[in-house]
């Protein structure tokens, strides 16, 4: 695992997104994998950024989101879809008719999920995940618990995350109770993944996934046994790592590293 601490949020948004950026060069139908939330708003500013001043060709990608809420239809202003069309989408030239974002209102969603992972293969698999993280250290939406092997399925919320979450919604009462969500099992076959996090009340759970045991628990834990995660905090979300010192030492002297050693 490379990890990687930036001094704020801003400059967190600006590493994260030249990562995405120099995949999308490297590769320009690259499968993305993408996540929603406020943690990754400022990666799609830049990378947003990065197509109008560099114009980073979005055209022949592909992307599939993470999950979305059950019940809520794609237009609907708190879906993950509308989220993604108003961060994203709508401000770059990818072809929409290339994007992912799980159906929360269809009527089969056992179904959907088993389809929604035939398309992942169809389309050779995803190339970059990113990710965000949960303070209970669900990746996805895989809430404590899950299997590692699991895929694409309808998972129950935990309270937290539903505390969390509402504060995009009028009440907490409007909070859906379950989403569709990639498994751990699917996240795990991506080539290449990316966990952003930033802010205090993230500090814990980043400590943990990236210095604790491997736990169904806290879910994030299980990228401790993927071969290729880059990690990008703020300095508030890295407050709490032991090791701080030594990944600062490999960041700052990836030269070297890269001559000696594997990840
Ligand atoms: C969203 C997702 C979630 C979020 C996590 C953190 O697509 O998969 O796992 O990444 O809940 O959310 P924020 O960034 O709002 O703290």
């Amino acid at each position: 695992m490379e990890i990687i601490i930036a001094p704020d949020y801003e400059e967190m948004s600006k590493i994260s997104a030249r990562i995405i950026a120099l995949e999308i060069r490297r590769k320009h139908d690259l499968v993305l994998g993408l996540a929603t939330g406020d943690t990754p708003v400022g990666t799609y500013q830049q990378l947003v950024k990065i197509h109008q001043e560099e114009g980073l060709d979005f055209s022949k990608i592909k992307s599939f989101n993470l999950d979305e809420y059950v019940g809520l239809a794609p237009l609907h202003k708190n879906s993950y879809n509308f989220f993604m069309r108003e961060n994203l989408f709508e401000q770059v030239n990818i072809n929409m008719a290339n994007v992912f974002v799980p159906q929360g209102n269809t009527d089969d969603p056992e179904e959907y999920c088993k389809w929604y992972e035939e398309q992942i293969n169809n389309y050779g698999g995803i190339d970059l995940q990113v990710l965000g993280i949960g303070r209970d250290g669900h990746i996805a939406f895989n809430e404590p618990g899950s299997s590692f092997a699991s895929r694409t399925r309808v998972k129950a919320l935990f309270k937290q995350t539903i505390e969390d979450n509402s504060r995009f919604f009028n009440s907490i009462e409007e909070v859906p109770r379950f989403a569709i969500t990639m498994g751990i099992g699917t996240i795990l076959e991506a080539r290449k993944v990316l966990l952003i996090a930033n802010g205090k009340n993230k500090a814990d759970v980043v400590a943990s996934f990236i210095e604790g045991p491997v736990t169904s628990q806290i879910t994030a834990t299980a990228l401790q046994l993927h071969t290729h995660v880059t990690v990008v905090l703020d300095e508030d979300a890295a407050s709490n790592l032991v090791r701080k010192d030594y990944y600062n030492w490999v960041r700052d002297n990836k030269h070297l590293v890269q001559k000696m050693v594997g990840r």
